[in-house]
């Protein structure tokens, strides 16, 4: 099995999080937010965080789909939060600087926790996997995308000359580390078993992309 390389946490480099926040990554991030609304098993006024926003595409475009709903897009890089805050004054729609496992929310508050490739980025994913178990209501839903780790170097080549081919190659040599920074499903599995959240769902939805979703016991 290949071995993960972590990368590091927070995208606080100026340039690294202006590289990102210019790519295109309007295709996926549509995908997401329509996996996302069909799956949502809750109505009403829902309290929603998208855990690790980053420029905020996805976090607006999920407000565009739910406008009742008060969304909070979250991140610990200010540098991607300037480009995030370009994308909406609106008052169900905000940004917070925050370490995704420290959150500055009363326990049992949330209805909702959304998050694309965050878990990758995390060094030891237990506490974030534990801070959103205390944030989050029961009966609440959580829905994680991530990319998981190729089974070798090889495949990682393979994967971003497929879907990054074109990229600038800052912006692929970021991919490739992203690939080998994930976790295998196996490996989720694992870190949900020892934080009681063993019955969410972890599911392989691409040949690069793994789904963590489900209801809060
Ligand atoms: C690959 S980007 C994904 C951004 C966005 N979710 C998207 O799909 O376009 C990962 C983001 O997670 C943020 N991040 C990493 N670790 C974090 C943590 N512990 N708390 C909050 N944000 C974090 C990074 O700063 C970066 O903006």
């Amino acid at each position: 099995m290949l071995e993960r390389k972590p990368e590091p946490e927070f995208m606080d480099d100026p340039l690294e999080a202006e590289a990102y926040s210019v790519t295109d990554f309007s295709d996926v991030n549509k995908k997401f937010v329509e996996t996302f609304c069909a799956a949502l098993p809750l109505s009403g006024n829902l309290l929603i965080l998208d855990l690790g926003c980053g420029p905020g595409d996805i976090t607006y475009r999920t407000h565009l789909c739910c406008e009742q709903h008060k969304i909070i897009g979250i991140d610990g890089s200010p540098s991607m939060l300037r480009f995030a805050q370009k994308q909406s004054g609106s008052r169900s729609l905000t940004w917070v600087l925050a370490d995704a496992k420290y959150l500055p929310f009363v326990s049992k508050s949330v209805d909702v926790i959304l998050s694309n490739s965050l878990l990758h980025h995390i060094l030891d994913p237990k506490p974030l996997w534990m801070e959103i178990k205390r944030v989050i209501k029961s009966g609440g839903f959580v829905f994680l995308r991530d990319l998981f780790r190729p089974q070798s170097e090889k495949e990682a080549r393979r994967i971003v000359e497929l879907y990054a081919g074109d990229a600038s190659d800052l912006l692929k040599q970021e991919y490739y580390r992203s690939l080998l920074s994930a976790f295998t499903p196996e490996e989720i599995q694992g870190q949900l078993s020892e934080c009681g959240l063993e019955y969410l769902s972890v599911k392989c939805v691409t040949d690069r992309h793994v789904d963590i979703f489900g209801t809060i016991l």
